[in-house]
């Protein structure tokens, strides 16, 4: 265990990242690699603002819902400010916006952080929390619009970047089938700045640039990149993500007093609820990549497989599958969670996210497991994620089995999950709504 001394220098250490990396309204995920908003890292930052500052955590989601498409969408990189050499910025995107954004979104977990933070914090939140559930609800509409137009109760990505779980091996396959001979050349920057060996490949990037060039080029219309993108696909943490949301975003609307909110939430959950089973894999145990285009499943298990536990109650046989195959991952490996399977030859202990741990993803698992009353799993896993944090510092993310930190340094989002949960001083108030 961490001793007292240790533990009160990193919550400091934690706090002085949070607010060197804070920008007037929002915060960084981290200088240099990523220098502008990016939208969960900032909602899930937000967490960790609210041990010490309330207000400024309500205004890190408010400055990222303002941001929002007139279509609903809340984008995944807002730029804020001008930032020169940073690829692929405001000029490959062309979003239209003001101020500029990219293309796509990402995981939505602003609701979930807005129900915590509205039951944690004290005071009476109504006029802050009801304009916020208006854009969420709006959000999360575009969802189910724009990413599942057909009504099968599951979103689809069009881009890995969306997924948030950027070269993750499930994207390998349908990527292949996404034309890269117009991409022409570009300068990377993540490479200038972090080790190449802890990136994705210069081939993956080639790939992400065409889904870019693809949705430039449609001007990001959603009918056409639901009828056409090269890459469209449904995984299970996204989905899962949005089953939570949509629970949060229910129970907020009961409470603030919107029935309208409510009843459409109620009636996406729904759909979600039905949809995620097309997900499941009798193969994997567990649940697993669908690429819609082409109807064909990864059984592959990912980090992301355990978020249905976190996403909605798991029925019983489910259940002690995921507890199962989580021990005996466990026993391959010595910290908790890789975000790959590390059975399977594609695991790369310190590649992006072919391997390594992530200290938020790790949150919301844990919070699955303790509502599945695995509460056991739930602090093996608060308890990994704090000793990794002790030996290596609030790095982007960690080598499952060396504990190594890689990616940048200082990264708000592992700040922000040490003061809310791991940090032994957050222990006994992380209990979720
Ligand atoms: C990478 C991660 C993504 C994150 C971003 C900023 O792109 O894959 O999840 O939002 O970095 O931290």
């Amino acid at each position: 265990m961490i001793d007292p001394e240790t533990t009160a220098q990193l919550d400091d250490e934690a706090r002085h990242i949070l607010r060197a990396n804070d920008k007037e309204g929002y915060t960084v995920p981290t200088k240099g690699l990523y220098p502008f908003q990016w939208n969960w890292d900032s909602a899930l930052t937000a967490l960790g603002i609210a041990t010490y500052d309330a207000n400024r955590a309500w205004q890190e989601i408010e400055k990222l819902l303002s941001a929002q498409w007139d279509n609903g969408m809340v984008p995944h990189i807002v730029f804020w400010q001008h930032e020169e050499g940073y690829f692929p910025g405001p000029g490959e995107w062309q979003s239209g916006q003001t101020p500029p954004t990219s293309g796509i979104t990402q995981p939505p977990v602003a609701a979930t952080v807005v129900r915590q933070l509205a039951s944690s914090l004290p005071g009476d939140h109504g006029a802050r929390v009801t304009p916020m559930l208006h854009a969420l609800d709006r959000w999360h509409q575009w969802f189910a619009d724009a990413r599942d137009p057909d009504g099968r109760g599951v979103v689809a990505i069009m881009h890995p970047w969306e997924s948030g779980r950027d070269n993750l091996p499930d994207w390998d396959e349908p990527l292949s089938h996404v034309d890269t001979s117009t991409v022409g050349t570009f300068l990377r920057r993540d490479t200038q700045i972090v080790n190449e060996a802890e990136r994705p490949q210069n081939h993956d990037y080639d790939h992400y640039m065409a889904l870019v060039q693809f949705g430039r080029n449609c001007q990001w219309d959603v009918k056409t990149i639901a009828e056409t993108c090269p890459f469209w696909v449904a995984e299970p943490a996204m989905n899962a993500i949005l089953r939570r949301a949509e629970r949060d975003l229910v129970a907020l609307a009961l409470q603030f007093n919107l029935p309208e909110i409510a009843r459409r939430a109620t009636a996406r959950l729904a759909r979600l609820g039905q949809g995620f089973n097309q997900l499941w894999s009798d193969d994997a145990q567990g649940y697993v990549t669908l690429n819609l285009r082409h109807d064909k499943k990864d059984n592959r298990l990912t980090s992301g497989s355990w978020l249905s536990l976190y996403g909605g109650p798991e029925n019983d046989n489910r259940a002690k599958a995921h507890y199962s195959t989580l021990m005996e991952w466990r026993r391959k490996i010595s910290f908790t969670v890789p975000s790959f399977d590390p059975n399977d030859a594609a695991f790369d202990d310190i590649r992006y996210w072919r391997g390594p741990v992530w200290a938020m993803i790790n949150w919301m698992i844990a919070t699955g497991l303790a509502e599945h009353g695995r509460h056991d799993l739930a602090e093996m896993i608060a308890n990994d994620t704090a000793a990794l944090i002790a030996k290596s510092g609030f790095r982007e993310y960690f080598s499952p089995v060396t504990g190594q930190g890689g990616g940048g340094k200082d990264f708000s989002w592992t700040a922000a999950m040490w003061l809310y949960w791991a940090s032994p001083t957050a222990r006994p108030k992380t209990e979720t709504p």
